[in-house]
């Protein structure tokens, strides 16, 4: 399980880049596979689309029990949002422990590949919460971002909006509004680290007229969240 990071290779870790190197079969959603340009050259690739996540490791667990070095690819790190879960899982009910080796390599996550380009809005307690509404029940969603609003963290939004899912940043805006003011920095971050970056710091009241898809992060921050000219900083405490 290799996490590339958000996107470009100068971000994926050495113990990432020499597992894709000795690797002889690559396995990963399309997209990701593609950012690996010529790191996958000579290889066998089994690339699949979105939605197709039990499909793509129940490939990658079968190369892996022919005896075949899979590297398996997520964005950002793999066990965040990503396949290393499903993969031990899948493994575990197939009984495999002992047959196959299974490694879990992280990457740098969107929370802060995404936080870097906007300054430092994770210095202080924060929360991730996905959006994605496909395996978690909607109403579990809501009670964790009022929970997460009115424990006052920084709140890291993945899997803000898609094509079919668009009501559901602006519910989210509107249960963070609940605890948090108006004029709460929020920062956007879209492709992260990939050509058409987009970087936008708003606030709470105006982040909608952003485009916001499923290509960004949304990091909204605490009471004391702050911008800073170009930069959005979630102050840590320090008497300065
Ligand atoms: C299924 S999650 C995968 C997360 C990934 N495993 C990680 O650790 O970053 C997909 C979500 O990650 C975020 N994401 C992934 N790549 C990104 C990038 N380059 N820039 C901004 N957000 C990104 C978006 O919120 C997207 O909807």
């Amino acid at each position: 399980m290799v996490g590339i990071g958000p996107g470009s290779v100068d971000l994926m870790s050495p113990r990432a880049l020499e597992s894709l190197s000795k690797a002889s079969v690559i396995v990963g959603y399309k997209t990701y596979i593609d950012l690996l340009g010529d790191l996958v050259e000579g290889k066998e690739v089994i690339s699949t689309g979105m939605t197709r996540e039990i499909e793509r490791s129940a490939a990658a667990i079968e190369r892996a029990c022919a005896g075949y070095d899979v590297a398996f690819v997520s964005s950002g790190d793999p066990g965040v949002y990503g396949m290393a879960g499903l993969v031990l899982e899948m493994a575990d009910r197939d009984q495999l422990s002992g047959k196959i080796d299974i490694e879990i390599i992280p990457g740098i996550t969107s929370a802060t590949a995404s936080a870097a380009r906007l300054g430092a809005p994770l210095m202080h307690d924060f929360t991730v919460i996905s959006l994605s509404d496909l395996l978690t029940p909607w109403e579990t969603i809501e009670k964790r971002l009022r929970a997460a609003a009115g424990g006052d963290f920084v709140v890291v939004l993945y899997n803000p909006a898609s094509h079919r899912r668009v009501d559901q940043i602006t519910r989210a805006r509107e249960i963070l509004l609940e605890h948090k003011s108006p004029g709460t920095p929020v920062g956007i971050v879209r492709n992260a680290d990939r050509e058409d970056e987009e970087v936008v710091i708003t606030d709470l009241d105006n982040m909608l007229k952003y485009n916001i898809d499923m290509l960004s992060t949304v990091i909204v921050g605490n009471s004391a969240t702050k911008r800073l000219g170009d930069f959005m900083v979630t102050p840590r405490g320090y008497r300065i």
